[in-house]
């Protein structure tokens, strides 16, 4: 089994987790989903494609892409009963919030299924759950999903109306698509590691990827591209010059992070944050668009790196340090910024959750602990304490 890691994520339980999904080499920046390079994955592929891939290890031959959209087509709408479940969530719920409690009950709104069924209806319908999350927080009406559309022209359409609303409407397909495969899947991170360890009890599909999208939302995680954003907006509104700034980050009792930046796995640099750095300035040469907070990112990256404390910690760019100002440059808003990174990252935590399922000796995961408590000691009455 070629490119099989297997490391004690720390579940303790039986061993160490063995994928054969993505490879990622930390310090030579290499990812391979299923062997193949990200950056071929990333110009020659679709989304559609690398969502086959990830979840059966193939890249698909056309009849098999052809009958994976047209069941992806089949499924698409949403059950009645989840957009009045939507529409009673409160206005100023966040998407993630919404992503996360309507993907929780999907699956309550049809008869029990197999595996396939079940996984090619939450793909089918994660698109329109994330259109619809943006259209409620907009006031707008809900868009029917338009047979025939890729993954992420039906999800731009849903979401930003007709073509004519789009601030751009192919570009913003080609940039979309070819965004949601750079965050298709990323082996053990916080989100996987949570969508494998709920599934890990049996819980079903539905209930694993509901608390994936919960992991990720943090800040930490897949809240950074928001993070970003929000970072560059308030050194410029502040007026901070960037030094100041970065001499904020280095003064730990301020706890302000270069959102952005850094990684557990990647030490020299993220592969994917190459590449949206390159998609970012021939986006915006195409749209012909200025953004200052672009500007102030390159900038930023470029301080930083200059800087003793970052290069000290081995402390680069990030695939969220510059999705934001592509998300941003297409038109989406900020809070959308990291239900953008749960519709790519939805086939990678599916393939995940069912390779762990497929494993004939998978046990439920169950970490162990050092204690580091009191030793035994006798409870005295209450009168005495
Ligand atoms: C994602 O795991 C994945 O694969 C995740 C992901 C995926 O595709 O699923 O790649 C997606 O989550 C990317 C990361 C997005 N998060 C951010 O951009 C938030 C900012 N980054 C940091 O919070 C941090 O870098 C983490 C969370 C990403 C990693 O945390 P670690 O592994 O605990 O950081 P580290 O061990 O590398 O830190 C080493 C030192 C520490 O300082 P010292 O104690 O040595 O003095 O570097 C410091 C850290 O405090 N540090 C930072 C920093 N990141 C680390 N200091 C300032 N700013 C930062 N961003």
């Amino acid at each position: 089994m070629t490119g099989a890691i297997s490391y004690d994520p720390g579940y303790g339980s039986t061993g160490s987790c063995k994928s054969e999904i993505t490879f990622i080499d930390g310090e030579k920046g290499i990812l391979r989903y299923r062997g193949y390079p990200l950056e071929q994955l990333a110009e020659g592929v679709s989304f559609e494609e690398v969502m086959y891939l990830m979840i059966w290890g193939k890249l698909p031959n056309q009849a098999e892409l052809d009958g994976f959209n047209a069941k992806l087509a089949e499924h698409a709408e949403l059950p009645e009963g989840i957009v009045a479940v939507l529409d009673n969530l409160p206005k100023n719920a966040h998407p993630m919030t919404v992503m996360q409690t309507l993907v929780a009950t999907l699956g309550d709104y049809y008869e029990p299924a197999d595996e396939e069924t079940d996984i090619i209806r939450l793909l089918a319908k994660s698109k329109a759950l994330a259109a619809y999350s943006y259209r409620k927080q907009t006031g707008k009406e809900y868009l029917k999903p338009s047979k025939g559309a890729s993954f992420a022209g039906d999800f731009a359409h849903m979401t930003f109306g007709t073509s004519d609303e789009y601030k751009v409407s192919d570009v913003l397909e080609a940039s979309l698509d070819s965004l949601f495969i750079l965050h298709a899947d990323h082996e053990q991170n916080c989100s996987t590691s949570t969508a494998r360890m709920i599934g890990s009890a049996q819980a079903s599909l539905y209930a694993s990827i509901s608390g994936a999208i919960g992991a990720l939302s943090g800040p930490l995680h897949g809240g950074a591209n928001q993070k970003v954003i929000e970072m560059l907006e308030n050194i410029r509104a502040e007026g901070r010059s960037l030094e100041d700034h970065i001499e904020l980050v280095k003064d730990k009792s301020s706890d302000v992070k270069l959102m952005g930046f850094g990684h557990r796995v990647y030490k020299n640099f993220d592969p994917r944050a190459r590449i949206l750095k390159k998609s970012a300035d021939e986006l915006f040469a195409d749209l012909g668009v200025e953004d200052p907070a672009l500007d102030l990112a390159k900038e930023l990256e470029k301080v930083a790196l200059e800087d003793e404390y970052f290069v000290k910690r081995r402390l680069y760019p990030n695939v969220d340090f510059y999705s934001g100002t592509i998300y941003r440059a297409l038109g989406i808003p900020t809070n959308m910024f990291t239900v953008m990174f749960v519709l790519g990252r939805l086939p990678g935590w599916i393939a995940q959750w069912k390779e762990m399922r497929d494993d004939a000796d998978q046990r439920i995961h169950r970490p162990r602990q050092i204690y580091i408590g009191e030793n035994e000691r006798n409870v005295t009455p209450i009168s005495e304490r």
